[in-house]
Parts: structure tokens; C-alpha cells; sequence
């Protein structure tokens, strides 16, 4: 069944790792008042955010991202045996999200549950996505990259197009339990970052503790955590032989991608698709 998709209210999903079920018990789940959701589209740093708040809410303690999986530490809210199955999550529960807001868990609409929204330029999302879909065995072949950044563009992708799922959530913006942040503000300044997500949590931390939660979320960490970088996963799902999941980490690789042609049809896609919102640090 691999590289096979269904579709659940009109969007693309890989089988075997989601299910219409699984979407469903994901819409239709209980929320928490102190649960903390991370919402991405895909590629946009889900998992460096992950990092960040397991080791925020251990004041900086690392005992527990050097012991327990990424994927134990904040399980997925829309796979089948995601967290909304797990029996025993200590409060607050840390879930981490692709779900486009019209999927989204209804339920935290009227909580007091927090949701950190980390966006990255779409190009290089797609520059990303488009490596990952070579390693991940259950996504289709991206085929060439030309055939990919169509695809892309049109939404024809897993979780469908990025630029409804930003201008979904964006909506939220102003809201105090959602919080809007980006892949290129991280890179800018990772200390400030973690400052802002702390002071949005209501979480705020000494200078030690700030400091290690920095020295430990960076690429070159993550990566040599073998908790965070995914080479605990079989070869049967993830086929890191052909790429690393943790892969570049940069902004701006997309230009090392696009050819200029590419990045024109990108941009008048981008400009036709968010004409009137505000500008984002890669604009
Ligand atoms: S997934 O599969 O959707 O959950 O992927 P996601 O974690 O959202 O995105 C993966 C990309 O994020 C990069 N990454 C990082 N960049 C900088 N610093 C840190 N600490 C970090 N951790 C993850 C990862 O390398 C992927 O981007 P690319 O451009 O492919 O390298």
C-alpha cells in the first residue's frame, strides 16, 4: 500500500499511516485546558519546535529528550494510534499536529488549550518535501521536480496546499492561546524564539535553564540525538540510507533547487493565493 492516498473532506492523506477513523477520532477528541498543540503543514519544523517545549517544560532538564522518542514526547494527534488513543499522557499533554484548521480538533475552539502554529517559506517546504518523499516509504515518489512543485502548488499533496493551511490558521492570530511563529525567526534568533514561546506558555525560564534548552534545540543537537533523529525507525518506514530526515536545516535552500522558471510560477501561485495578508519574514 505504499505511496497510496485516500481522501478524507477532500484532502490527500498517505494510507497506513493515517485512516478516515483516525482523522475522525482526531476531530472529534476531548481537549484539555493545559494541553500544548505544535500545528505545522508539513516540513516546517514540527520537530525542532518539538525539541524546544519538551525541554522547556523540563526547565532545561534533557534527561527526557535523551531518553524517550520524539514521537512518545509529543504524539501526533491524526495518525491511527495517535495521541487521543494514548490511556496514561502526563498533564500538560504536549501533541504535535498537521490537521489544517477546518480538520482540527473542534473541541479546542472553545478551550483554553494552547496552539503554536510554526510556518516556514513554502519553498522551502516543497525543497523538503520533496527529499522526504524519497525516504518516507509510505508517501508517494515525488517524481521529477518539476512534476513535484506542480503538485505542490495545486495542493495535490498530503494535507493539501499549504497556502490554505496558512490562511486558515492565521485566522487565529490575536487570539490569546495561539501562537504564530516561524521556521526563519528560529534561524534568526533561536534565544528570542524560546524567550517568546516561554512568555506565551506562561513558562518563564532562569538563564541556565534558557541556555540549555538553546545548546540542546539546534541542528547539530538534534541531530547527534539519536531520540530526535529518527534513525530509531526501521528502514520500512523511513529509509534514512537514502537521506537523512534531519537533512540541511538552512533557510534559503530552495534557491539552491528552483530553477528561474520555477521560481516565477512559484511566485505568481504565491502572490495570486495571498494577496491581502500580511507580509512573512521570506517575503
Ligand atoms: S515533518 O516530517 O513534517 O514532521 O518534518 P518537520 O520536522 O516539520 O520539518 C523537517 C525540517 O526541519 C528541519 N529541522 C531543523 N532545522 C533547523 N534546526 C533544527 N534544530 C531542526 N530540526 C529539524 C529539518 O532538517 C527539515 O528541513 P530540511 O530543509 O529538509 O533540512
Amino acid at each position: 500500500l505504499s505511496g497510496e492516498y485516500f481522501r478524507y473532506k477532500g484532502l490527500p492523506f498517505p494510507v497506513g499511516i493515517y485512516s478516515p477513523e483516525s482523522l475522525s477520532i482526531a476531530e472529534n477528541a476531548n481537549v484539555q485546558d493545559d494541553d500544548i498543540f505544535i500545528v505545522t503543514y508539513p516540513k516546517s519544523g514540527t520537530t525542532w519546535m518539538i525539541e524546544i517545549l519538551s525541554l522547556i517544560l523540563k526547565d532545561g532538564d534533557t534527561s527526557w529528550v535523551h531518553s524517550v522518542p520524539i514521537w512518545e514526547r509529543a504524539p501526533w494527534c491524526e495518525i491511527i494510534m495517535g495521541a487521543f488513543s494514548l490511556p496514561d499522557q502526563p498533564s500538560p499533554r504536549l501533541m504535535s499536529s498537521h490537521l489544517p484548521i477546518q480538520l482540527f480538533t473542534k473541541a479546542f475552539f472553545n478551550s483554553k488549550a494552547k496552539v503554536i502554529y510554526m510556518a516556514r517559506n513554502p519553498r522551502d517546504v516543497v525543497v523538503s518535501l520533496y527529499h522526504y518523499s524519497k525516504i518516507a516509504v509510505q508517501l508517494k515518489d515525488p517524481g521529477t521536480p518539476d512534476q513535484f512543485l506542480q503538485n505542490f502548488l495545486k495542493g495535490e499533496v498530503q494535507f493539501g496546499s499549504w497556502f490554505d493551511h496558512i490562511k486558515g490558521w492565521i485566522r487565529m492570530q490575536g487570539k490569546e492561546n495561539f501562537l504564530f511563529i516561524t521556521y526563519e525567526e528560529l534561524q534568526q534568533d533561536l534565544r528570542g524564539s524560546v524567550q517568546r514561546i516561554c512568555q506565551f506558555l506562561g513558562r518563564p525560564l532562569g538563564e541556565e535553564a534558557l541556555g540549555s534548552v538553546v545548546a540542546h534545540s539546534t541542528f547539530g543537537a538534534m541531530k547527534a540525538n539519536a531520540m530526535s533523529n529518527y534513525t530509531l525507525l526501521p528502514p520500512t518506514v523511513l529509509d534514512q540510507r537514502q537521506g537523512a530526515f534531519l537533512r540541511k536545516g538552512v533557510c534559503g535552500d530552495w534557491k539552491n533547487h528552483f530553477t528561474v522558471a520555477q521560481s516565477e510560477a512559484f511566485d505568481r501561485v504565491y502572490r495570486e493565493q495571498m494577496r491581502g495578508l500580511p507580509t512573512f519574514p521570506w517575503d
